[in-house]
């Protein structure tokens, strides 16, 4: 007999919940990709099959042949347009290379051609038609492939950020320390896969270009484009109010929007083109495969000596992309000697980029590998260990840290995961089924940024509140952040309140990365709120005294229809002129070194492995995680946060890899059947605590960071737990089953 639903009845938003949570489960949030404007075409892409060399001919005659086909461009019919730069070179890009603007083919899978028609089959059936010759050049696909030379990046990029890291003599140091490992470990390239893949739709309204596409960078999509079209970017409006999972593959203006502009404005209609799955791999960033070489010394009691740490890290041939992975492995312990190297190797790929933890991620891995075998080799418990080297002050600068609670991280996650429990020696605990189990701890740490932002907040008489700032929402709730704040400030309900973000119309909007989109939205949107309360006040005269006044009441006492207040925001000690970079579309974001003090968040993972005797399959039943982010603003987002992360890290441990073609270039994996990501049956229990103490020397929300250092020190946990388990040190993610037989 069939059930009868009914219909459950709105439910008024309370305190802890996800303010779009309602709509995404009922599939009314609308993407970029679910546009439909009037008399809108649909683009689809022609890859290379080449690694590298260059286009000689395209036959485009049995495309144009396919019923609803409006035109194939390519570099020879789009018409000249200029390059949007590199986002680490001054532009505005993810890397510096611009398809259809010439016949060079820089990597596989780069695009050669576009077809536009009247619907998406079209598209992609005239795509598959388009032929393509070339002459080739040799390439080099991956960064250990012969001919691939590391690069010093002191000297090919030099500015202070990218130098080498030093702290006393760590090499001395190192040949004198009574203990010493020397470890080397090796990290597949992988990427982002987010949900919602990249789609464009440009529409044109005289010389006003409206671009819909997800992204984490608003402003630098708008500029970027005015600078590639040669138009005023007030004639711009880039809109990405909500994006299906950024994770970094969303921060840049891509390669490809400004070709899709190009053909709306030729073919006089909007255009919408969505990429496909395995052009997402190659035609957007990527986590790059990563060398590392850890060498540790400590003394007979267990006091870290010295640390030195070498990253090559791969970039692609036309862009240096840069790597940062020793900016947080210099700041785990309070070692006196630290020596941190990186190296950039090209290869023949799109530019590489920031995926979620971009640095961090590989570098911890290592890093945090190599101090268990430490902790092993003084013979110290991992957690003890970890305790006796804490950093007091910032090893690299001898600044304060605006807060560091690292050490109640680990004491915390130490109690609630039970850790007294643990046997030392590996292989020494079983589960009821036999089953190996193995406990393993690692820290992770994540620099606190932050960056220029405006804000506007505005009350009407009606009630209605918006809030107007810089800002992109990928899922990671800054819009919940945010409504909260306003909401408990203002006593106004959740669901009057309208936050406007990612849209260039509403506010500058700033590239959101780094896990600054809080500490850099909420400190102006809480002072634009305190002066909205302030000039209420002001206008109600005695009524503001009267109990029971509330924002709304003082309003219409005043008599006005709506009031509003503005507030503009740099981060600690940043000099005005960053204001200029954030409406101009650059990357203006500031820290974690800053005039008085240096900021990070932190986080210690405890996990558990269980492995199956003769198989040696690996699963992760359960994680304890312990977080220092500052102000927990949002619990259940924030939860959901470091969920994400830990589940991500399970994934970046035992699955994920971009498996490069040597033959051919390109990735080999390029889909979801290939690219193998956990499923829910994957991940066990995961526990989340926060020490939520307020930083508020960091900014007035207190808040520091969180969505990226939630995954820093899963890799490692869980390496650690598989050496407690098994005895065995694998050194290379993803851990594969076969290397643990
Ligand atoms: Mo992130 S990888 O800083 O978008």
């Amino acid at each position: 007999m069939a059930k009868t639903l009914s219909t459950p009845a709105p439910r008024p938003i309370v305190g802890a919940e996800r303010v779009d949570a309602r709509d995404k489960v009922r599939g009314a949030t609308r993407y970029a990709g679910d546009a439909r404007r009037a008399g809108m075409l649909h683009a689809a892409l022609v890859s290379s099959t080449i690694a590298r060399g260059t286009v000689t001919r395209i036959d485009t005659e049995a495309a144009m042949r396919v019923r609803g086909v409006r035109m194939v461009f390519t570099h020879q019919n789009i018409g000249a347009f200029d390059t949007g730069g590199f986002l680490m070179g001054g532009g505005f890009g993810f890397q510096s290379f611009y398809p259809l603007r010439s016949a060079q083919v820089a990597y596989r899978g780069q695009s050669v051609a576009m077809v536009v028609a009247e619907s998406l089959e079209a598209a992609r059936e005239a795509a598959a038609q388009v032929t393509v010759a070339y002459t080739t050049t040799p390439f080099v696909a991956t960064p250990d492939a012969p001919g691939a030379e590391p690069l010093a990046q002191a000297a090919v990029l030099p500015q202070p950020m990218f130098a080498d890291r030093r702290v006393g003599d760590a090499e001395a140091a190192l040949a004198t320390a009574a203990v010493t490992v020397d470890l080397d470990y090796h990290l597949a390239a992988q990427h982002q896969n987010p949900m919602e893949i990249i789609a464009t739709v440009a529409e044109w309204d005289g010389d006003m270009l409206t671009v819909q596409e997800p992204t984490q960078n608003a402003e630098g999509v708008r500029h970027g484009l005015a600078k590639q079209l040669g138009i005023d970017p007030t004639k711009v409006r880039v809109l990405s109010p909500t994006v299906g999972g950024g994770f970094g593959q969303k921060n840049s203006l891509q390669s490809h929007t400004a070709i899709v502009a190009l053909a709306a404005r030729q073919l006089g209609r909007p255009v919408k083109l969505v990429m496909t799955r395995a052009q997402l791999f190659h035609n957007a960033s990527f986590r790059p495969a990563t060398r590392h070489r850890v060498r540790l010394g400590a003394d007979r009691g267990g006091r870290l000596v010295t640390a030195v740490h070498e990253i090559d890290q791969q970039t692609s041939r036309h862009d240096l992309f840069p790597s940062m992975g020793t900016e947080v492995t210099s700041r785990l312990y309070g070692a006196p000697h630290y020596l941190g190297i990186e190296r950039l190797v090209r290869t023949d790929v799109q530019t590489p980029g920031y995926m979620r933890a971009p640095f961090e991620h590989g570098a911890a891995y290592a890093f945090e590998s190599a101090i268990d075998e430490l902790a092993y080799a003084v013979g110290r418990d991992p957690v003890a260990f970890r305790l006796a080297n804490d950093a007091a002050v910032d090893p690299l600068t001898r600044k304060p840290f605006s807060s560091r609670h690292a050490v109640e991280c680990l004491v915390q996650g130490q109690e609630a995961f039970g850790w007294q429990r643990r046997t030392m020696a590996p292989g020494s605990m079983r589960a009821p089924d036999g089953s190996l189990v193995g406990w393993g701890v690692a820290l992770g740490l994540y620099k606190a940024a932050t960056a220029p932002a405006m804000a506007t907040v505005r009350l009407a008489s009606n009630g209605a509140v918006q809030v107007a700032v810089g800002g992109h929402e990928m899922g990671q709730g800054i819009r919940t952040a945010i409504a909260l704040t306003v909401s408990r400030a203002l006593g106004a309900p959740v669901a009057a309140i309208e936050i406007r973000l990612g849209d260039t119309a509403a506010a500058p909007q700033h590239l959101t990365a780094g896990s600054w989109g809080t500490a850099t939205a909420l400190p102006p949107v809480m002072e634009a709120t305190q002066r909205l309360l302030d000039d209420l006040r002001q206008h109600a005269g005695a009524a503001a005294t009267e109990p029971g006044a509330t924002a709304v009441s003082l309003l219409r006492v005043s008599g006005r229809s709506f009031a509003e207040a503005k507030s503009q925001r740099l981060a600690p000690g940043q000099p005005e002129q960053a204001f200029g970079r954030l409406t101009g579309g650059l990357p203006a974001a500031a820290g974690p070194v800053y005039p008085d003090f240096v900021g990070f968040s932190f986080i210690a993972h405890f996990v558990e492995v269980r492995i199956e005797p003769t198989t040696r399959r690996i699963r992760v039943p359960r994680v304890v995680s312990v977080a220092d982010c500052g102000t927990v603003v949002s619990p259940r987002t924030a939860r959901s946060q470091v969920e994400g992360g830990v589940v991500w890290g399970i994934g970046a441990t035992l699955r994920e890899a971009s498996e490069a073609d040597p033959r051919h270039g390109g990735f080999l994996n390029a889909n979801l059947a290939e690219y193998v990501v956990p499923v829910a049956a994957d991940i066990g229990e995961i526990e989340v605590h926060f020490v939520d103490k307020p930083d508020l020397r960091f900014n007035a929300s207190g808040a520091k960071g969180l969505g990226e250092v939630a995954m820093v020190g899963v890799a490692p946990a869980i390496g650690n737990a598989v050496f407690h388990a098994t005895g065995k040190r694998l050194r290379r993610l993803p851990l594969r089953l076969e290397d643990l037989l």
